[in-house]
């Protein structure tokens, strides 16, 4: 099927990467949200991260304003259900994203392809709660959407081949690479860095080393672009214990534990860069 208008479920943080990407490659985006406040901070850091792009010569101004224009935005659900593809990306909770798919089923067309930007939660779950599993998956950027040139695609146990082809041909047209991976907690992306990301914050807890030493550490001794504490403040650190938790319980084996520290950083609502306080203070 041909995909021409992409619904966006979320206005945070990696909705409105995923608006911005799509509406510049020429997708008609519908963008939603629980909060209009939400909606407007994300066009406005839409509209601030493409003159970004403009100032570095990446966009031109005049695609600037036709990537705007295509997005619109909107606080009702069922106004999403006249799209060829929905990409949630609400908060990481299962239950949340399972009330959004049980809302948003009945008033979508029957062709359009639901999915998950997830990043660790079982497609094959999240799939069974919809009425169409088979057209239905797993669609996870990385972060900041604008910059990762990754996307990973996941198959439920049910989706069907056109539904990945559709999505493959997407992630095409934004000019990025997809990564196939299989429905286990985490795939891959996440299997591999929050565990390094969690044993930085053990090494923390241990005194092994400061906050500054770990990242300088692993900035300049194994050339990471940022260092793995101030990746997790960027991440927010409520998704890395999500994740955490996902992969402990998921694959039931305790080298997965959640670093106490982190868990203490979040009942402290020290959450990083978006409540300006993490490994690091942004006040
Ligand atoms: N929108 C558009 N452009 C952006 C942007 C945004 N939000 N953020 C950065 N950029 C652009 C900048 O304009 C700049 O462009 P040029 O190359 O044309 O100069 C480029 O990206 C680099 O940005 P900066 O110069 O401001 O800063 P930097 O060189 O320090 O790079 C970074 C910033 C790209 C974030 C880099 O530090 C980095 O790659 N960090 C690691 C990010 C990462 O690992 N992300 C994955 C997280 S895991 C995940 O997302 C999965 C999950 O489920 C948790």
């Amino acid at each position: 099927m041909s995909i021409r208008t992409i619904g966006v479920i979320g206005a945070g943080q990696m909705g409105n990467g995923i608006a911005h990407v799509m509406a510049l490659s020429g997708y008609d985006v519908m963008l939603n949200d629980i909060s209009q406040q939400a909606l407007d901070k994300a066009t406005d850091t839409i509209s601030r991260n493409l003159a970004r792009q403009v100032g570095r010569g990446k966009v031109s101004e005049e695609d600037m304003n036709a990537t705007l224009a295509r997005i619109r935005t909107t606080m009702k659900l069922p106004d999403l259900g006249q799209t060829d593809l929905v990409i949630e990306a609400a908060t990481e909770r299962e239950t949340v994203k399972q009330a959004i798919f049980e809302d948003l089923v009945p008033h979508l067309k029957p062709e359009t392809i639901l999915t998950s930007n997830t990043s660790s939660i079982s497609i094959t779950r999240l799939a069974s709660r919809t009425d169409r599993p088979e057209r239905f998956m797993g669609f996870h950027f990385m972060n900041p959407v604008p910059v990762m040139q990754l996307v990973e695609l996941i198959r439920g146990i049910a989706t069907d081949d056109a539904t990945y082809k559709a999505c493959h041909e997407v992630v095409k047209n934004l000019g990025k690479t997809a990564a196939s991976a299989e429905d286990f907690p985490g795939f891959i992306v996440n299997r591999i860095l929050m565990p390094m990301i969690n044993e930085a914050v053990y090494t923390l807890y241990e005194g092994v080393g400061n906050v500054q030493s770990i990242d300088e550490s692993m900035k300049l001794g194994a050339n990471h672009p940022m260092g793995p504490l101030e990746l997790a403040d960027f991440i927010g650190l409520d998704t890395c214990l999500a994740i955490m938790n996902v992969l402990h319980d998921g694959l039931a084996d305790t080298k997965y534990r959640p670093c106490p520290l982190l868990t203490k950083y979040v009942e402290a609502g020290w959450l990083g860069r978006k409540t300006q306080r993490g490994f690091y203070d942004y006040r």
